[in-house]
């Protein structure tokens, strides 16, 4: 389906974002791994998030919807049951690469897990590879890729360091970790630390202290039973970034963002919007916090001059699924904006480096790829026309929010990518118009 997003108008107004994606996959996965009902407040209606409340009740768990709360009861932690037939991940990563964290060690069960067309370009080697060493069996398609088969096993600890920062791989390994006597996980630079707050809320030993890198070591083991009571869920700081880069981008706008997740893995690209001179005013959480709450703060934003900055590889991590949106500001500031250390991008949803690039090439825009990364000369406008979202929600909301900015105009070929994580963009927008 194919959505055109005309220039716009001044954007005026309040806003409540979707609810964080990251937290509502761990709220669904790590409820279903608690042995007491938990209660969830504000989970995410997305396509991705219902992949996971259905993989969960796949596996045992019950999810209830009561007074405008999800409950979810879960099997215990080595409880889950076998399906019999494949788990459907849909779209979703996360889900995907968290999942087996569990699974892994419900011995004697095996599971298959697949998922929609660009799920199978995903790889899963990242996760077999630690999961493996801690002594679960992976079977996957060409070693690396869906469909695959998680065997469950007896585990033992292991002492890991991320080859890739990967919040997903870290989450993983931890929920594994947590049926062994001590298992460690470290990040060479921080990611985001979900996973963590909600198993330390939940009551398991966590252990979390600073590499000499900047990053963390974690260690988790020896957990009887995971208790998280009500989990609240705030809004979602990277479907906030699009209404963000929106209100910066459109002449005279001025927003404020509700309740939006403030953690400070998160907030990324906030750090970079003041770098490049917008004037975005939000309490943040100072670096470094650890507090099993999730922080959330209004923001407040409002249309500005910006200038060029350069993300380094240390800063990627923490504004990851944000730097579509640091090209497209790119294209309206003064200078060259650079993204360095993210090859990351290209086994997101899509191969974000060539989509973004050729996306906004498309529309006017002087960029050019790096191996990891891009690089995008200022013009202080982009024209418009069409860009693919090439079945990415990231990149279907990069379009319409081009397209609000444009001088033309932007047609979205495949915006129902959106769904997955933002459903209802365009009537936010639509609400904002002054
Ligand atoms: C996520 C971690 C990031 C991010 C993804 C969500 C998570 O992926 O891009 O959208 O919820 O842990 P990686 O861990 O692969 O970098």
């Amino acid at each position: 389906m194919n959505m055109r997003f005309e220039p716009s108008g001044p954007l005026r107004g309040r806003v409540t974002v979707p609810a964080d994606k990251s937290i509502s996959h761990r709220a669904a996965i790590i409820g279903a791994m608690a042995a007491e009902p938990v209660r969830v407040r504000n989970y995410l209606d997305a396509a991705d998030t219902r992949s996971t409340l259905a993989a969960v009740q796949k596996v045992g768990a019950i999810v209830e919807r009561r007074d405008g709360e999800l409950v979810i009861r879960g099997c215990g932690l080595r409880n889950a049951i076998a399906p019999g037939e494949p788990i459907d991940v849909g779209n979703a990563g996360t889900l995907m690469r968290l999942l087996p964290g569990w699974l892994c060690f419900q011995q004697g069960a095996s599971f298959e897990l697949d998922g929609d067309e660009s799920i199978r370009r995903r790889p899963v080697d990242r996760i077999a590879e630690p999961l493996s060493l801690m002594g679960a069996r992976i079977e996957a398609r060409d070693g690396r890729f869906p469909p695959f088969t998680v065997h469950g096993e007896a585990l033992t600890g292991i002492d890991y360091e991320l080859p890739v920062a990967s919040a997903q791989v870290k989450s993983c390994v931890l929920l594994a970790g947590l049926v062994t006597d001590a298992t460690t996980v470290t990040e060479p630079v921080p990611t985001r630390d979900h996973t963590e707050r909600m198993l330390a809320a939940a009551g398991a030993p966590i252990d979390r202290s600073r590499t000499g890198g900047g990053g963390f070591r974690t260690t988790v083991g020896n957990t009887d039973e995971l208790e998280l009571g009500v989990v609240e869920v705030p809004g979602d700081p990277s479907s906030a970034a699009f209404l963000i880069a929106a209100g910066v981008l459109v002449r005279d706008s001025r927003l404020v963002l509700e309740r939006v997740g403030v953690n400070w893995t998160r907030a990324g690209f906030l750090r970079i919007l003041e770098r490049m001179g917008a004037i975005v005013l939000a309490d943040r959480e100072p670096p470094g916090t650890f507090d099993p709450r999730e922080p959330v703060a209004d923001i407040d934003v409002r249309n500005a001059a910006i200038e060029a900055t350069t993300v380094e590889a240390e800063e990627v991590p923490l504004a990851i699924d944000e730097l579509p949106l640091v090209a497209l500001l790119g294209c309206f500031a003064e200078g060259d904006t650079v993204v360095r250390g993210a090859g990351e991008l290209r086994v997101k949803e899509s191969d974000r480096i060539a989509t973004v690039v050729e996306g906004l090439r498309g529309l006017g825009a002087e960029i050019e790829a790096l191996p990891d990364g891009f690089v995008v000369t200022g013009t202080g406008r982009l024209r418009g026309g069409r860009l693919h979202s090439h079945g990415d929600h990231r990149l279907a909301l990069l379009g319409a929010v081009a397209g609000l900015a444009s001088e033309t105009g932007v047609e979205v070929v495949g915006i129902e990518a959106a769904a997955v994580s933002y459903p209802r963009f365009a009537d936010d927008v639509a609400g904002l118009i002054a």
